[in-house]
């Protein structure tokens, strides 16, 4: 593992409205990318071949990845839906699977759905100012359930839990949150895979 050279401080700035930094670059996750995600994968299909749309970003300021180090930046969910699923994050476990990370919405109204490898689940509203605490073990994927604004939040987790993606890419999330009657509701996630 590489050490830290440096051990100084820094200030970054993001907006805490479009959640946007001036000081570094987002990484962008397009509607393209979230290939079998959605539970509609014919309105996914159709939603694609009309425009490939930004879905969500947010910042990974390359801490180094070494115990005491901290990750933190801001992620943006912007409005829409495929078929009547919100746009939302992939989400991802950590791959240090005891690891707990803090989300701070600073804008818009969104979800917050978590659930951890023994079936618990755990959902949280999230308005501006509300903070929450994604404990150890939990999968998290946030959720614009606004049709008009971005759902901004700043997070902070160990810079060396990392990431894994590929056990939601394949299973998913046992839950799912769906618009129905104009209105936020989860539900089972039919096509949630437990092999
Ligand atoms: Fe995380």
């Amino acid at each position: 593992m590489k050490k830290s050279k440096i051990n100084k401080s820094s200030a970054i700035k993001f907006n805490i409205n479009d959640g946007l930094s001036p000081d570094c670059k987002s990484k962008k996750r397009m509607l393209s990318e979230m290939a079998g995600m959605y539970l509609d994968s014919e309105a996914y299909s159709q939603s694609l071949s009309n425009k490939d749309v930004l879905v969500y970003e947010f910042y990974d300021l390359g801490k180094p990845e070494e115990p005491g180090e901290l990750s933190y930046g801001t992620t943006i969910i912007y409005p829409g839906k495929i078929g009547n699923e919100y746009f939302m994050t992939k989400g991802h476990f950590h791959s240090i699977l005891d690891t707990a990370e803090i989300y701070y919405c600073t804008n818009g109204h969104g979800y917050l759905l978590m659930e951890n490898p023994e079936g618990a689940v755990e959902l949280q509203e999230m308005t501006p100012g509300v903070s929450v605490y994604v404990p150890r073990r939990f999968a998290h994927r946030s959720i614009n359930i606004s049709n008009s604004e971005p759902f901004v939040m700043f997070f902070a987790f160990r810079a060396d839990a990392g990431h894994d993606y590929k056990t939601i890419e394949t299973k998913g999330f046992r839950k799912l949150v769906i618009e129905k009657n104009g209105k936020p509701e989860i539900i089972d996630n039919p096509k949630w895979n437990s092999d």
